[in-house]
Formats: structure tokens, C-alpha cells, sequence
């Protein structure tokens, strides 16, 4: 029988979500403390800016450039963060511009004006690893490897995958999870608290992995999680499926059907392989 080079993603994302359906202590029904609190997001900051434009001068507009600059939209790196208005409120030149970028990647109206709708996509939850690689803001950029960094230069080139000898992936739970650990493993995933810098407490960003061959696969231990769509709860297996793609070397899509879609809301499940997704899979393993 012809084994068709696709075999990674779906014996691996199989086996995984049958363990992770096995190994969690997570709710499948609602606790005590009501997590929907939206009011509580560290994305909370947007809503206060929304209809903000070039010019404006805004308590929180310097939250908005380090969002973007998280996300691969714009680079500060080897900058005097004085010089560039990196730290500061001022609505400028620069953030227009990345602004634009992002409703671009989003398929949004690429006005760079902060719209009701792009605020709304912007509060959404979302996966931590950068949507862009190579930033065209960069204004020069110099080493300084921060976390984010790292994930995103490991997520760059088409040729981040697992090498033909590694198809069959071992994976475990580092100590911590609720099970054993089982390392040494190809991918280890746990469930971390705060994570550096990284993870943001409950809301925001609610998940990171890296690019092969590294294998961390990190769950924000804060988010409230659940197997299956809860209401106020987010899926481990949907949010699983995501970060697999990364394990394997795909980013992210701006196909909103697709797994690799960043942006994940409470209460709902997404487990089915978008075209999107398989093309990526094919485009990586098949060259
Ligand atoms: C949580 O609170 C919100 C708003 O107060 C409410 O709409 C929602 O039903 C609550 N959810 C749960 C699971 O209690
Ligand atoms: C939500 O969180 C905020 C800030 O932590 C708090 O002030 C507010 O009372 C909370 N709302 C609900 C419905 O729990
Ligand atoms: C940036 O500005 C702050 C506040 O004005 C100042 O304390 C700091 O020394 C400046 N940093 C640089 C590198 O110029
Ligand atoms: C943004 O402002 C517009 C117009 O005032 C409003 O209709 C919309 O609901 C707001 N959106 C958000 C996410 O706050
Ligand atoms: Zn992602
Ligand atoms: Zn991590």
C-alpha cells in the first residue's frame, strides 16, 4: 500500500487528542467561578481605542504598537525605543501603517483607522505566535532574541520540518500536567503559568508552540479549559489542533475556516482540516 506523505499530521493529531481526551482533569462542566469575564482581557485595552487614527494622542495607543509588535506586525528591534515613539501614545506614521497591515492580513478595510471591527478581531483570543515573519516595518533590525523571536524565526522557512526519519513522533506531558511524565519525547506539551513573558493570565493569549524540530506545545495554564464547546471555556482539542500545526511547521492562515487560523472565541470546537490547512501540510511534506 502507497503511504502518502500526509501520515504526520493525522496519526499524530489522532493519537494526541485521544490522550489528551484520556489524560485531562479539565472541566467538561461549569465550576464555581464564572470565567467569562470579558471586562477582565488583557486585550481589554483596545476597546478604549477604538476609532483611534493616525494623529491621536491616547492612554493605551503604546499597548496597542507592543500587540502589534507581539504579532509580527511591527519591529522595534536595534531601535532606540525613545527615537522610534515605540513606547509611547502617539498614533503615528508607523502604527498607521501596521495597522494597515494587519486589516490587510485580516481581510479587513485597509483604512488604518482602528474600526469597531477591527477592535473586535483584535479582542479576540488568540494563539501567541506571531502572525508574520519577515516584518516590513523593521526600520533596521539587529539580534536580540527574545522568546517571541525565536518562535518566529523558527516558524520562517518552508524548509522547518520534521526530517523523514522523525514521521513518527513520540510525544509527552512535561511534569506539571496533570499525568505522568512520559519524556523524553519529540513534543511535550504542558500546561504553564505566566511563561515568561508569554502568557498573559486569563483571555488573551491562550496558547504557544514551537517549529520542528523543537516540540514545546505550552497550554496557558490560566485560561479556563474544557473538552468540547462550553460556554465560557475553550477546547483543548480545537486549541491542540492549532498548535500541531505549528509542531509541524505551518503558520498561521488568514483563512478564517482554517486551523491555522489564530483567533479562537470561548464555546465553540473546530476540528475539521480545512483545504487551507491540507494545502500547507502537502506543500511542506510533499516538497
Ligand atoms: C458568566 O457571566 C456572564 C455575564 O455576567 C453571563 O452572561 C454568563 O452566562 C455567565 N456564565 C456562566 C458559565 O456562569
Ligand atoms: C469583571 O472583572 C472586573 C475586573 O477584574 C471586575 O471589576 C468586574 O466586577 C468583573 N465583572 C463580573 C461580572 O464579574
Ligand atoms: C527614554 O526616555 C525616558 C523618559 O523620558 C528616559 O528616562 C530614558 O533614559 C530614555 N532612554 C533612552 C535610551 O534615551
Ligand atoms: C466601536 O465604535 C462603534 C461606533 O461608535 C460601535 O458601533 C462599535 O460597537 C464599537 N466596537 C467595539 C468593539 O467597541
Ligand atoms: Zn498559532
Ligand atoms: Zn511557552
Amino acid at each position: 500500500m502507497a503511504s502518502k506523505p500526509l501520515s504526520p499530521f493525522t496519526t499524530l493529531t489522532l493519537d494526541l487528542l485521544l490522550i489528551l481526551l484520556s489524560l485531562l482533569s479539565y472541566p467538561t462542566s461549569s465550576e464555581s467561578h464564572n470565567h467569562t469575564n470579558s471586562s477582565s482581557s488583557p486585550f481589554k485595552f483596545l476597546d478604549h481605542l477604538n476609532g483611534s487614527h493616525k494623529g491621536d494622542h491616547i492612554e493605551g495607543i503604546h499597548d496597542l504598537k507592543l500587540y502589534l509588535e507581539k504579532f509580527g506586525y511591527i519591529s522595534y528591534d536595534g531601535q532606540d525605543r525613545n527615537h522610534t515613539h515605540a513606547d509611547d501614545d502617539d498614533f503615528d506614521d508607523v502604527l498607521e501603517s501596521a495597522v494597515k497591515d494587519y486589516q490587510h492580513y485580516y481581510h479587513l478595510r485597509a483604512t488604518g483607522i482602528l474600526d469597531g471591527k477591527t477592535v473586535s478581531k483584535m479582542m479576540t483570543p488568540r494563539c501567541g505566535v506571531a502572525d508574520h515573519i519577515g516584518v516590513q516595518k523593521s526600520i533596521t533590525v539587529t539580534k536580540r532574541i527574545t522568546f517571541m523571536e525565536s518562535l518566529t524565526i523558527l516558524s520562517s522557512g518552508a524548509s522547518k520540518k520534521w526530517p523523514r526519519s522523525k514521521y513518527h513522533l513520540t510525544y509527552g506531558f512535561a511534569p506539571g500536567t496533570p499525568s505522568e511524565a512520559m519524556t523524553p519525547a519529540d513534543i511535550k506539551i504542558s500546561f504553564e503559568y505566566g511563561d515568561g513573558s508569554s502568557f498573559d493570565g486569563p483571555g488573551g493569549i491562550l496558547a504557544h508552540a514551537y517549529s520542528p524540530t523543537h516540540g514545546n506545545f505550552h497550554y496557558d495554564a490560566d485560561e479556563p479549559w474544557s473538552v468540547g464547546a462550553l460556554e465560557g471555556y475553550y477546547d483543548l482539542e480545537t486549541v491542540a489542533l492549532h498548535e500541531i500545526g505549528h509542531l509541524l511547521g505551518l503558520a498561521h492562515s488568514s483563512v478564517e475556516g482554517a486551523i491555522m487560523y489564530p483567533y479562537i472565541s470561548s464555546g465553540v470546537t473546530k476540528l475539521d482540516l480545512h483545504h487551507d490547512d491540507i494545502h500547507g501540510i502537502r506543500a511542506l511534506y510533499e516538497s
